[in-house]
């Protein structure tokens, strides 16, 4: 599953392919017990331009949080990566974090953003190489939860990768320890990586953070089912569904779900749902993880602490991986 906000639709062929697949996962998620939605979804221009706001929001600590360690923990990071190592970004979203380490990263070798939509990505590498005229930016245009191959005019020598956001939440824990893998493979023996991974706290603080007074989450987990409407032909009145974001402290992630607020039907590309009053749609889980728990992940899947920075309340952290040789 692709997490990334930039699934832009880049050609009318794919755009057919991708409706396809559009409408046969959602038959699918809301064909199950219980019913779900798969996350990538979210992300047309609206829900991006809705993810955008919530990086701001007032209640939603992780962005800039994690900007402020990386402002404050720029020059320990970069004394990490040795000089001319290359720097992998896994799901490059906007560079706005990139750029926070980039001041720091003089000697890097080459910029390489991984991303799905290459219409974005080709637009981001050339206002980057606008700004540092000295990088080397090679984007890949790829799925970064399958493998794929660096650029072959990378030079040899040191590799790091970039994966902030606190994506890696997003995953199951087993295909967490799965994409970590996977990166590992691709960036080589002896690299290092720097991950962003929220942290367990307060309940409250966790719930508002993804339930904003402001109802900006609320929107962005709605627009799934004005999307259902618009993409697919759907009959859903999304004003039937509330959104809902709660701990679960025994999984220890925060689940998203659409409830319906009445026994309804819905009906979506010819199929009918049934819903019971209250019954809830899961839309995504973003797992939450103690600096042990987390180094107990990475350490399965080839993956050994260098070091981890935290921010001065402790809301989240930022690792440094070192890939046993
Ligand atoms: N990975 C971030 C998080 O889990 C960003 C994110 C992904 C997010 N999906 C989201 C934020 C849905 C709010 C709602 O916090």
């Amino acid at each position: 599953m692709t997490l990334d906000p930039r699934l832009a639709k880049s050609s009318p062929a794919v755009a057919l392919a991708e409706d396809g697949l559009f409408l046969a996962d959602v038959w699918d998620g809301l064909a199950g017990t219980p019913k779900t939605l798969p996350a990538k979804y979210f992300y047309d221009s609206a829900g991006s331009a809705l993810f955008e706001e919530i990086t701001v929001l007032p209640e939603y600590y992780p962005t800039r949080t994690e900007l402020g360690i990386l402002d404050d923990r720029g020059p320990e990071i970069a004394a990490l990566l040795p000089a001319g190592a290359a720097l992998v970004e896994f799901g490059s979203g906007s560079t706005a974090k990139l750029r926070r380490l980039l001041r720091h990263l003089p000697g890097l070798s080459a910029y390489v953003p991984v991303d799905v939509s290459e219409a974005f990505l080709h637009a981001q590498a050339e206002t980057l190489r606008a700004d540092f005229p000295d990088l080397s930016v090679q984007p890949v245009a790829a799925d970064f939860t399958r493998s794929f191959a660096l650029p072959p005019s990378l030079s040899e020598g040191a590799r790091a990768g970039f994966f902030p956001g606190s994506t890696i939440g997003n995953f199951e824990p087993g295909e967490a320890t799965r994409l970590l893998d996977v990166f590992g493979r691709i960036l080589g023996e002896g690299a290092t990586l720097i991950i962003g991974v929220d942290l367990v706290k307060d309940r409250d603080v966790l719930e508002a953070a993804y339930d904003d007074a402001a109802g900006v989450t609320a929107a962005f987990n709605l627009n799934l089912l004005h999307r259902i409407n618009r993409d697919l032909g759907g009959a859903i009145d999304p004003d039937s569904f509330a959104h809902r974001a709660l701990f679960n402290a025994e999984a220890s992630r925060i689940e998203m779900h659409l409830v319906s607020r009445q026994a309804q039907t819905i009906r979506v590309g010819g199929r009918s749902f049934a819903f019971a009053e209250g019954e809830s749609i899961h839309t995504e889980n973003s797992y939450k993880y103690t600096l042990e728990g987390f180094r107990a992940l990475a350490a399965r899947a080839g993956w050994a602490p260098v070091t981890a920075w935290t921010d001065p309340n402790g809301l989240f952290s930022v690792h440094a991986l070192r890939r046993a040789r």
